[in-house]
């Protein structure tokens, strides 16, 4: 079945872009990647969801984030597209955004990665792409996948929020609670014993009691 799932490392393949012919772990390097599909160029949630993660970009080279898009159309769509997704930003229509667009024009990709919408298709009766969120580590390996349908634009603020937890969990091997935001506590992983947790969490760890008795409500401030 194609597609990807956690764990599975990012396929290597080779794509024309907006920023010229891309070998993707060459493109990923040492980095944490993010790679985010569009239905088709020209369409208006994709446009603005483009305009969001352009305005964000500098939020997720701050977190060590390379951005690619995907969207089943060609280079030159998308690049006559990128004039559109910066005057919607209130800037100049310039073909330039801050990251790559995969141009997929025969969805080779799109299927490849099982990223198409059986439900939304174009005027062939083609199927478009989903919106589809892969989240990469610097391991080249997938740490997040979201599927949204074409109808529903993403939530780029949710996208950054899941970017902090997955590297709080690569870093300082903690897990985020229901609802987390960056500044509030985070949870001690179940494997991990109580003895090493003190050692490895010097703010303390905080223990929720409950009518099971079991300890496993395990709190500490988020670690700097
Ligand atoms: C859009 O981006 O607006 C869109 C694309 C495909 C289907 C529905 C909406």
């Amino acid at each position: 079945m194609p597609g990807l799932l956690l764990g599975d490392e990012a396929p290597n393949f080779e794509a024309e872009t907006t920023q010229g012919r891309i070998r993707f772990h060459d493109f990923l390097g040492d980095s944490w990647g993010i790679l985010f599909s569009h239905p088709r160029d020209f369409t208006p949630v994709c446009t603005t969801e483009l305009g969001r993660a352009a305005k964000l970009a500098p939020e997720f080279s701050k977190r060590n984030v390379k951005m690619i898009a995907l969207s089943i159309d060609s280079v030159q769509d998308h690049l006559s597209w990128s004039k559109d997704i910066n005057a919607y930003n209130g800037e100049q229509p310039e073909e330039k955004l801050p990251f790559p667009i995969i141009a997929d024009a025969n969805r080779e990709l799109a299927v490849k990665l099982g990223m198409l919408d059986p439900d939304e298709r174009d005027k062939d009766g083609m199927p478009l792409t989903a919106r589809v969120v892969f989240v990469f580590g610097p391991d080249k390996k997938l740490k997040l996948s979201i599927l949204y349908p074409a109808t529903t634009g993403r939530n780029f603020d949710e996208i950054l929020r899941v970017v902090d937890s997955l590297q709080l969990t690569a870093y300082k091997k903690v897990a985020t609670p229901v609802d987390w935001k960056p500044g509030d506590s985070v949870m001690v992983v179940p494997t991990l014993p109580d003895e090493e947790a003190k050692k490895l969490f010097p703010k303390g760890v905080f223990t929720k009691d409950l009518p099971s008795g079991k300890k496993y409500l395990r709190y500490t401030p988020q670690p700097e």
